[in-house]
Order: structure tokens, then sequence, then C-alpha cells
């Protein structure tokens, strides 16, 4: 599973592209609501740090709208994706994007149908959001594996998206489920390169190793 991060906090996204582990970011209009600057230079900025897709959200609400902001976007960088929200305007949008070159992430999508709909108009991505369906009491593994298993029963050209990952729990088990991607939070990447055991066994290795050092220095 390749991991992206869930970040327009540019700070981060060179953060953990620093680790090596980054294989693309994604972004929302909340994520720059959060990060509090200028979303076309955040996006200008994060993708000179990241050579893997970038997502980039528009916040049109008719397939104009999004057509004409998916354009520009598109032009911000050669590894800008569109990410269009999965309502009928978005899917229209997307088939036309499409036919243009433009690659599309379809966002807040919640059901296998949601899926196979934006697939079918040419979505390249699609991202299925899991701690959002927790939220209201739903399975969001649970339609993750049902998307994982539905698509990957044809020989489609669209890639899962694990997003609105909460948790390290989450990031294991999309990997587990068999998405293709997860995009996850850098407080939660974080968090799972962490293991008190690891912590544990480092300080021990330091305090044998300054042992013997004390030991060699008096003999
Ligand atoms: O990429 C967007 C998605 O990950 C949102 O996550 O935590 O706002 O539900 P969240």
């Amino acid at each position: 599973m390749k991991m992206y991060i869930d970040s327009a906090v540019v700070s981060e996204v060179k953060e953990a592209a620093a680790w090596g582990i980054i294989s693309g970011v994604t972004t929302n209009p909340s994520l720059a609501a959060r990060a509090g600057q200028d979303y076309k230079s955040v996006l200008t900025e994060i993708s000179a740090l990241v050579s893997g897709p970038i997502s980039a959200e528009v916040v049109g609400t008719t397939r104009g709208e999004m057509e004409k902001e998916g354009r520009e976007l598109a032009k911000i960088a050669d590894n800008i994706i569109v990410k269009i929200p999965m309502t009928s305007e978005g899917l229209a949008a997307t088939a036309k994007l499409n036919n243009e070159g433009i690659d599309i992430n379809m966002t807040l999508v919640f059901t296998l149908n949601q899926a196979l709909l934006a697939t079918a108009s040419g979505a390249s991505y699609v991202s299925p959001f899991l701690g959002r369906l927790d939220d209201i009491g739903n399975d969001g593994l649970g339609s993750l594996a049902e998307m994982v298993q539905g698509l990957g029963n044809y020989d489609l050209d669209v890639q899962v998206i694990a997003a609105s990952i909460r948790g390290p729990r989450h990031a294991s088990e999309a990997a587990l489920i068999g998405a293709d991607i997860a995009t996850i939070p850098f407080k939660v990447l974080k968090q799972m390169m962490h293991h008190p055991l690891t912590d544990k066994g480092i300080a021990s290795f330091l305090a044998d190793w300054e042992s013997l050092q004390a030991k060699l220095n008096k003999g």
C-alpha cells in the first residue's frame, strides 16, 4: 500500500517527504483553511516537494464551475490531480476533464455504488472516507473492503485511496483490506512509526554502550 500525506501544511509535507515514505499528497478545502495560506501557493510549493500525485480540490458545485476550476488547478503542476466531490455534477465534470487528459480523484465516496459510478465516469482514484462513516456509527473499514472487492472483480483503471484515516489502526486495516493507497494525517504518520519496545530497546542499547565505554576507559 502506498502512503500519501493528507495535509496542506507545507512544513508537514516537507518533513514526511524527508522520511522517504510519501508517494503523494491529498488536500481539501478544510485542510487548506487549517493551513491558513493561499491554496494555489501551497499547491505550488507542495508539488515541488513531492513528485507523486498531489490532489487539489475544486469548490464549485456545478459541472461548469468544477471544469473551469479543475483546468486551472491542473495548470499549477504536472503532478496535480483534480479532486471532485461525488455528485451528478461532479460525475459530469469528471467525464469531461478525464476526456481532456486531466486525472480525477473522486472524493466523499462512502459506498461501493458511488465508487462504481465514479470509476465509470473516468475517475482515476476514488476516496472512501473511513473516519466519517465511523463517526456516524457506520463501518468505515467494512465499506472500504466492499469497494476494494467490488472494484477488484474487474480490470478497472482506478485506485482506491483510504481517506479520513483517524489513527494507526485504520492504516494497518486498510493495508490488510488491500487499499491501493492510504492518505494519512501527519500526526498519524508519526504515531505509526512509534512503539514503546523500540524506544525501550534504543535506551537499553545506549545504556549498555555507555557502560562498555566506562569499563574500557577505567581499564
Ligand atoms: O482527504 C480528506 C479526508 O482524509 C478527510 O479526513 O478526518 O476530515 O474526515 P477527515
